[in-house]
């Protein structure tokens, strides 16, 4: 049955109208701009006899998002005015109440950032009151695998009365802030959140974009919005006492975006591997500086910010990684199983035939000199019928994005193509490949 019959059988008191007409007026608003829609709605509200027809109205507006990304450095210090510039640019009343959100990792490494945090709030005057005490909150993967965490949490905002004019403050590692992001853009339909992000990986991904959400059902980020943050604060402070592990896991993304975007920033992540590798903090602070603003030009141009469409370029040797989190039991963090996916969709676009032989080679040298592992044992997990499960993780990652499958490959070192369908010899081979240590 089409639409438009099921839609008499629902309505049978609409009148009939010439259904070209409607299609055409439709094209018209298609193509029309915002103006032109407004316009045909009025006159619709106008001509208060045509009430009755059969119809379709077309709605449309937009929303322009825009929020800064502000480097700074202790955030907390008494003489540091970025968190109030960040509190007060949006117009709201006279009272900016905030709910502040602390990874508990941070505070194992800064004991007194609750009370620091207490006392810079308590001094910012224009208004900023902390709406209760500072909450810390477990951090990495095990936050988003809660379920009872995020009901615990969205009544906390309700029951400290917070309204969308208030502000959710979330200081933590990338896990933390997508839940804490979550919870903020569910509770009253949206309270304005402003992420200061703790780790490498925060700062220059997932921290300066516009998604959050938790992990649900036994897949990765299920539940979830597309909600910008108002504003993101970086303080290398909180890289200073980052481990090891999650320095290096943050650099994985500067690789990936590197590869698909800018194959200068590549050259120059080889130049300072070393460097990198040992965690000199110059280095590392260039990386994150360049790697979010990369982050952040694809988001503004590239089309399409809320991934309506197939193609998602900034998650290049994510179908795997994704997969490969969930078969480690999470053992393995987020950055480390993209140094990973990142290596195998290199492999697999040399064997494509999309990407010259060697360049390879060259990628597997940066990753592994800047400390990444790239095996696990995970990648040769498999089914009962002696099928490797992390195959599965293509059609998941299809199922996510909705719509065609859609994978960014690489064509050069700073260059991507997409395509639509991946070879599961290919992908064999390029785990081999990865099991055999690249040779
Ligand atoms: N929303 C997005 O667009 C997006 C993009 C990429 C990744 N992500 C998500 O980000 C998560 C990974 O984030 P991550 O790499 O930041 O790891 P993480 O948030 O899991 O943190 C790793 C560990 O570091 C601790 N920690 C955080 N900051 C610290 C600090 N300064 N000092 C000491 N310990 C600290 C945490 O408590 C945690 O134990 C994944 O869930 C991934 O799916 C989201
Ligand atoms: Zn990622």
């Amino acid at each position: 049955m089409s639409q438009r019959s099921r839609l008499l059988k629902t309505f049978p008191t609409l009148r009939r109208v010439r259904s070209a007409n409607v299609s055409s007026k439709l094209a018209k608003n298609r193509l029309g701009k915002g103006k032109r829609v407004g316009k045909a709605l009025s006159d619709a509200l106008a001509k208060v006899e045509s009430y009755g027809e059969e119809r379709a109205f077309v709605q449309r507006f937009t929303v322009d998002y825009e929020f800064p990304v502000y480097f700074s450095r202790d955030v907390f210090s008494e003489n540091n005015s970025t968190l109030i510039e960040a509190l007060t640019r949006s117009p709201g009343g006279a009272l900016r109440r905030v709910a502040v959100f602390v990874d508990e990792g941070v505070v194992r490494e800064m004991p007194d950032l609750s009370r620091r945090i207490g006392v810079y709030l308590a001094r910012a005057g224009q208004g900023v009151t902390l709406a209760g005490p500072v909450e810390i909150v477990p951090g990495g993967e095990q936050s988003k695998n809660d379920p009872q965490i995020v009901e615990r949490l969205q009544r906390q905002l309700v029951e400290l009365g917070l309204d969308r004019h208030s502000y959710v403050v979330a200081v933590g590692g990338g896990a933390m802030l997508d839940l804490i992001g979550y919870v903020a853009a569910t509770t009253h339909r949206g309270i304005r959140h402003i992420r200061i992000p703790t780790t490498v990986l925060a700062q220059n991904d997932s921290g300066v974009g516009v998604k959050n959400g938790v992990n649900a059902f036994g897949f990765k980020n299920m539940l979830g919005t597309f909600v910008p943050p108002i504003a993101v604060i970086n303080d290398s402070a909180f890289i200073d006492v980052l481990p090891g592990r999650d320095k290096r896991a943050g650099m994985a993304e500067a690789v990936k975006v590197a590869l698909i975007r800018d194959g200068a920033f590549f050259d120059w992540l080889e130049d300072k591997a070393e460097a990198l590798a040992l965690f000199a903090s110059e280095p590392l602070d260039r990386l994150i500086r360049h790697c979010a603003l990369l982050h952040m030009r694809q988001i503004a141009t590239g089309g399409d910010p809320f991934e309506r469409g197939s193609g998602r370029p900034l998650d290049f040797g994510h179908w795997s990684a994704h997969k490969l989190e969930g078969l480690s039991n999470y053992e393995l963090r987020h950055g480390e199983a993209v140094a990973i996916g990142i290596a195998l969709d290199t492999r697999y676009s040399v064997l494509a035939g999309l990407l010259p032989a060697g360049e390879d080679l060259r990628v597997r040298a940066l990753l592994e000199r800047l400390g990444f592992s790239l095996w696990h044992p995970g990648c040769d997990a498999r089914n009962a019928k002696g099928e490797r499960h992390l195959l599965a993780g293509l059609e998941e990652f299809r199922e996510h994005l909705g719509g065609e499958l859609t994978v960014t490959l690489l064509s050069g070192i700073g260059t991507s193509v997409d395509v639509n369908s991946m070879d599961h010899a290919l992908i064999e081979q390029s785990i081999d490949w990865l099991y055999r240590g690249g040779a």
